[in-house]
């Protein structure tokens, strides 16, 4: 399975903050945005990514990311050069992909939650058709919104409507089999004039392939895209940063966890910002053991629940 960072846009509602930068690297507390959803694909166990933004800001995330060996992964970039819609990114992907599944997140989509890399693992071993993850918030309107029928089973998927039929919804977290780049050729601009991800997900209903994960009490979904909402995301995270000693997404962290790096290259990489709280943090999980019961590096505790 192979791993879509969709970083476009021109981040209007963040301007002038945005004139120069990209929204998706714009700091939330310590880090850029963009940690935020790697790292949540990196807990899927996905190590090879397209990054995807502007002509203006992908060499920005080229000096930021680099190519992903650092971190045990691959990294690579593709141009989208008008906002032609989230599902456009699978026709800029098509030759990454190669026929491979994929997830697919928006760069300003923040996830946590302790059951997080679980959910994440199921969502990558369902095999075939789509995973997508539901969550309640008070303006539907804003976002896709799942409907259900009364055996919970999702019965329709709406864009941004006027009146939702439920409070869910649909989060900027996508996992397609290779039959998306099909679905997407066949779909047409909607009224915003861009390739609409829910309509992809509404084809996957139709089909009887859509699996609706509810992200439910425990979890923070937040997106970053507005002044407030950044501010919000920063807030939150430099909360529980503070107050529990472990960072979120970290991807130095994570892959440590995931066997991708060893203990000597995470003190190399620690070493190389050693004057910095970040270098710090990474210096002490190299040499701190493992949280009670823990039977692996990869469980919560750790700063798996990005
Ligand atoms: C997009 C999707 C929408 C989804 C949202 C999640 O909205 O179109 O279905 O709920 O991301 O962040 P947009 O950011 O384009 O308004």
């Amino acid at each position: 399975m192979k791993g879509i960072i969709l970083a476009g846009g021109s981040g209007t509602r963040l301007h002038p903050m945005t004139l120069a930068s990209s929204k998706q690297l714009l700091p939330v507390y310590d880090k850029p945005m963009i940690y935020y959803p790697l790292t949540t694909l990196m807990l899927a166990g996905i190590r090879e990514f397209l990054v995807i933004s502007t002509p203006r800001d992908l060499p920005a995330f080229e000096r930021v990311l680099g190519d992903g060996s650092q971190w045990g992964i691959s990294l690579s970039y593709a141009v989208q050069d008008q906002p032609r819609g989230i599902a456009h990114a699978y026709l800029v992907a098509e030759d990454f992909l190669n026929g491979e599944r994929s997830a697919l997140i928006l760069g300003d989509n923040i996830f946590y939650g302790s059951g997080l890399p679980d959910k994440l693992m199921k969502a990558r071993e369902s095999g075939h058709g789509a995973s997508v993850f539901a969550y309640q918030v008070h303006d539907p309107e804003r976002y896709g919104v799942v409907e259900f029928d009364d055996g919970g089973r999702p019965r329709s998927i709406v864009e941004k409507p006027r009146e939702p039929l439920s409070d869910w919804a649909v989060t900027g977290l996508y996992f397609h089999d290779a039959r998306a780049i099909d679905i997407v050729r066949s779909l047409r601009p909607s009224a915003r004039g861009e390739l609409e991800i829910t309509d992809v997900n509404r084809a996957y209903l139709e089909m009887g392939a859509l699996d609706v994960e509810f992200l439910g009490r425990g979890y923070a979904w937040l997106d970053a895209g507005t002044p407030e909402s950044l501010l919000d995301a920063a807030s939150f995270i430099q909360t529980l940063e503070s107050r529990q000693r472990f960072k979120i997404a970290c991807p130095e962290e994570v892959a440590f966890s995931m066997g991708w790096i060893g203990r000597e290259h995470l003190l190399g990489l620690a070493h190389a910002i050693s004057g910095t709280t970040y270098g710090k943090y990474l210096s002490w999980i190299a040499t701190e053991p493992l949280p009670p019961g823990s039977t692996s590096a990869a469980s919560p505790g750790r700063a798996l629940a990005s």
